[in-house]
């Protein structure tokens, strides 16, 4: 079987992580996609940093001519930021490539476009990765709650804010220096402020109502108030009450069904929640579902790995319906619910 080219764009944090699990893990992968994967292409905006275990050759700075080349099966996107990316995950559908990303505020700001353009020209589209690191949620909702009605899809989606609020609630440490230590460890933005402001947040809120309300929701859609403002005095107020301090996204249908909101903001959770025992950069998101009951999916929520991990089991997903000649789930927006600008708080 022919080798499966697959291009990478941006070679950060996650970038890095997926190039080197795919060189290292290269005979599994083949075994599990049923034909080797070849990394055919770097895209990078410093060349000269040092990228241990990338053949020199691969390198480029030119995404443009990567993804337009014509022999790549596979585009995989983890620059972020709504632009390059778009038009680059647009060209690489209109030269025959489908696409891994991990771009929440991309999706947030324009899913439907881009699953459009993915089934104009016959091509995947996958995300697992933009939302909630390493945990399978998209997926499960895309397809395994599929036949299922979603009511509410609520939890902790953002790993740099839960542990700054974890560490100010259990060490006493300051919010600058908890911030420092989540950008150190790869957990934070490019710019922290989408992180601490609650903007990550609200694009991953959009994506996870869009998905489980079959409808459209952006950004602009989500309520979204940040974490800036939460003090070592609202901790021990909290603290007294027997609750901890949560950053939470809750996106809902309306009691009659007739909308949906979509909300970030932060709140006081019982101690005795399973939320409130999230710690570090761990997510935690609750679904609920009419026949299903209640679900949790709980785990790593952000870093290089876990976030790898997710775009390598996208990378998998995409490589088989290739070599099958088939696409998997499509655009899901069907029912338009409107949403609504808020629900109660
Ligand atoms: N900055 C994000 C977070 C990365 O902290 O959750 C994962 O999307």
């Amino acid at each position: 079987t022919r080798p499966l080219k697959v291009a990478l764009l941006g070679c950060g944090v996650v970038g890095s992580e997926v190039a080197r699990i795919m060189t290292t893990h290269a005979d599994d992968l083949a075994a599990r996609i049923g034909a080797p994967v070849e990394l055919a292409g770097v895209a990078v905006r410093r060349p000269d940093k040092v990228r241990e275990g990338i053949a020199a050759e691969l390198i480029t700075t030119d995404a443009t001519a990567l993804v337009k080349r014509g022999d790549i099966d596979v585009v995989v996107e983890v620059i972020g930021g709504v632009e390059p990316a778009r038009t680059l995950i647009r060209t690489a559908f209109e030269h025959g490539a489908s696409v891994v990303s991990a771009n929440k505020a991309l999706l947030a700001q324009d899913g439907a476009g881009l699953y459009a353009a993915a089934e104009e020209h016959g091509k995947d589209l996958y995300y697992e990765a933009a939302v909630a690191g390493a945990i399978p949620l998209i997926r499960p909702l895309r397809e395994s709650l599929a036949g299922d009605k979603i009511n509410r899809v609520m939890g902790i989606v953002n790993g740099t804010t839960n542990f700054i609020l974890d560490k100010m609630d259990t060490t006493g440490a300051g919010y600058q220096e908890a911030l420092d230590e989540a950008t150190a460890l790869g957990y934070a933005e490019a710019d922290p402020t989408a992180d601490v402001e609650g903007y990550d947040a609200a694009a991953k809120a959009a994506i996870l109502a869009g998905i489980a309300f079959h409808t459209r929701v952006r950004l602009d859609d989500v309520y979204r108030e940040g974490m800036t403002e939460v003090t070592a005095a609202d901790f021990a107020s909290a603290k007294r009450m027997g609750c901890t301090i949560k950053l939470l996204a809750i996106c809902e249908r309306a009691a009659d069904g007739e909308s949906v909101t979509a909300r970030v903001h932060p709140a006081m959770i019982p101690l005795s929640h399973p939320l409130a025992s999230v710690r570090e950069a761990y997510n935690a998101v609750f679904v609920e579902a009419e026949a299903a009951g209640r679900l949790m999916f709980y785990g790593p929520g952000a870093g290089g790995s876990p976030t790898a991990s997710a775009v390598l089991g996208d990378l998998v997903a995409v490589c088989r319906n290739r070599l099958n000649e088939a696409t998997g789930p499509g655009e899901s927006a069907y029912t338009q619910l409107p949403v609504s600008p808020m629900g109660e708080v």
